[in-house]
């Protein structure tokens, strides 16, 4: 979920709006807006996206303060009734939350017995809790801070009172929140994006902390009442990199950006020499460390796969990689000096948080790699390297996850010199080398669009194989696959379909296989043939120098370490189109959210 929330002059609404407009990457499933003026709060709620929202929003209501939020349901179904801003029985007040409150059925039995929630959600027990506070006869910040002292789990909020709506109360717990601060104006956000059309000055609120915001004045205090100064931030956001331009979806124009990425990320991490460029600290952590743990989610779970891989071969030092929600649950015997790399484009997902406040608690180094700097995961570990991918707004990763790879290239490189590893590839010449075959790749769109057409058209379910890091790349075109057109997609290694999975192949079953590696090249065909053996629709991708007759696609030859990055973009390039043909909403799919700021 994101929230916003403006106190200002100018309308607010529109404000509110289009703040949430940028936010929708962080869930679309129902949305609202709180407008205060002097006849009150005036609630506007829909199911579905901001676009539905407009359509309710009554044009003539203007007042100057409001806040508003989107939402990724976790507690009661998207629809009207849980959309926030949720408010009190009274109504005197009115409350959005991003986050998950962990004990609201425990605080609902304790303290609200006598009142009627009206939601299914977890977050009006924030906003009665207030009101019962209030009229107890706590003054109304002192019932927000008790409020807050009682909720366990995670929270961006935000609260208006009817009865003086000139001051927006915030409190944070876990969950991103910023505040704006302009003159006269000051305005709240999940991400500085949201406000960029107000200022470009961010103030960050810590865990545990509540700010009174008024239009003059922030007043950040922790909980218990100590008064803290913090000094703005300038955001290093340019306004058009959040736009489509000419593209239709953002998912094209950054699957298009990929080449740049790579280039930008050549220049950040080289020296004039043309050596690589990594900060000390980070050499060091890595080269004092005996085991590294890569913990991530999704996409960049992937990309951590590939990341291992290149860390072993390159740097020659052990690497594990594990999903981040399931790291505290299983968690792997520690090595005495372990590093932890966490790999977030978000630098947001809760996830990976949980586990870095437990490493972190350990007494354990951490490092983030992310897009986002200013993230949390990037503020908390105690390094980090920036990904310098730019804004990614589709919800399917593509971007990022190229640019992960590319910086796990560089450190792993970087690790390698300072533990003095003999290495015979230059990594910023050969990295250059893919930004010019992933260029190639990108105009040869009607090509991949027809593979769409052939192999997805007409299916319920396709499969990816791939040996050795082919098999980490068939795990990424799956997900993509899935994410956007939701065609059951799964990745597996060569061998691994046979041990089971083959009893779902029939005629006509699409198999993508991926055929980049050399050495395993002739048992990846291998597997083709069992497949087609069976009637699978075999699609053979492979790389100039192994190609054979019938493959159904070759990619431009590129170093053999790296072949994952060039790889991926026919599979994020099919993915789209078979998404397109199926007329599905590319830039965000059901169910899902860009940044999933809840565990
Ligand atoms: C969400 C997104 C995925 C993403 C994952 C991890 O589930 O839908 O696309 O890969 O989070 O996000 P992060 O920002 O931590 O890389």
């Amino acid at each position: 979920c994101g929230i916003v929330g403006y106190v200002g002059t100018e309308d607010a609404k529109e404000i509110l709006l289009r703040g949430l407009e940028k936010l929708e990457y962080r869930g679309y499933d129902s949305a609202g807006i709180a407008v205060a003026n002097d006849n009150g709060v005036h609630v506007f709620k829909e199911k579905g996206r901001i676009a539905a929202l407009r359509e309710v929003v009554d044009t003539s209501v203007d007042g100057t303060v409001g806040i508003g939020h989107t939402r990724w349901a976790t507690h009661g179904e998207p629809s009207r009734k849980n959309a926030h801003p949720h408010q009190s029985t009274t109504e005197r007040f009115t409350l959005v939350h991003n986050g998950v409150i962990e004990n609201y059925e425990q605080l609902k039995r304790e303290f609200l017995i006598d009142v009627e929630l009206t939601s299914d959600t977890d977050t009006e027990v924030i906003v009665q809790l207030v009101e019962k506070f209030v009229t107890e006869g706590k003054s109304i910040e002192d019932a927000f801070r008790h409020t807050l002292s009682l909720l366990k789990g995670s929270y961006a909020t935000a609260l208006i009172d009817n009865e003086d709506a000139d001051i927006v109360y915030v409190g944070k717990n876990k969950s991103p929140l910023l505040i704006g601060v302009g003159e006269g104006v000051n305005v709240i956000a999940s991400d500085a994006m949201a406000m960029l059309q107000v200022t470009n000055q961010f103030v960050e609120i810590m865990d545990e902390e509540l700010v009174i915001v008024t239009r003059d004045s922030i007043t950040i205090k922790t909980l218990d009442g100590t008064v803290m100064s913090r000094e703005p931030y300038t955001a290093e956001l340019d306004a058009s990199d959040i736009e489509k331009g000419t593209y239709p979806h953002f998912m094209l124009k950054e699957i298009d950006e990929q080449p740049f990425v790579i280039r930008n990320i050549i220049q950040k991490y080289q020296n004039e020499d043309g050596s690589v460029r990594l900060d000390d600290d980070i050499r060091e952590a890595m080269k004092g460390s005996d085991r590294i743990y890569i913990i991530a989610a999704g996409t960049s779970y992937h990309a951590g796969l590939v990341g291992k891989q290149l860390i072993e071969k390159i740097a020659q030092r052990p690497v594990e990689v594990h999903i981040a929600s399931e790291f505290l649950y299983n968690m792997p015997l520690l090595s005495e000096n372990p590093l932890f790399i966490f790999i977030s484009q978000s630098g947001e997902t809760a996830d990976l948080r949980g586990v870095l406040v437990e490493v972190k608690k350990r007494g354990h180094k951490a490092l983030t790699v992310t897009n986002v700097p200013g993230s949390t995961l990037s503020r908390e570990a105690d390094f980090t390297l920036h990904t310098y991918a730019g804004p990614e707004i589709a919800v399917a990763s593509t971007k990022a996850y190229t640019a992960q790879m590319a910086v796990f290239t560089l450190l792993a490189v970087d690790t390698a010199k300072a533990k003095g590893v003999n290495l015979d590839f230059d990594p910023l010449q050969e990295l250059a080398i893919v930004a010019n075959a992933m260029e190639t790749l990108t105009d040869q769109k009607e090509q991949l669009e027809q593979v769409a057409r052939d192999y997805l058209t007409i299916t319920r379910n396709c499969f990816f194989i791939g040996r050795a890091v082919d098999f980490y790349v068939g795990l990424e075109g799956a997900l993509k696959l899935k994410e956007i057109s939701y065609i059951q997609a799964e990745g597996f290694a060569g061998g691994e379909l046979k041990h089971g999975t083959i009893a779902l192949i029939e005629d006509g079953t699409p198999v993508i296989a991926l055929a980049t590696q050399k050495h395993v090249n002739l048992s990846i065909r291998g597997n083709v043939k069992e497949v087609a053996a069976r009637g699978a629709n075999t699609c053979i991708i492979s790389m100039e120098g192994m190609e054979e007759e019938d493959d159904a696609f070759v990619l431009p030859a590129v170093h053999e370490f790296l072949t994952p990055l060039v790889a991926v973009i026919p599979m994020q390039l099919i993915s789209y189109y078979a998404a397109l043909h199926r007329d599905c909403d590319v830039d965000k799919p059901r169910n899902l959210a860009k940044s999933v700021t809840v565990e």
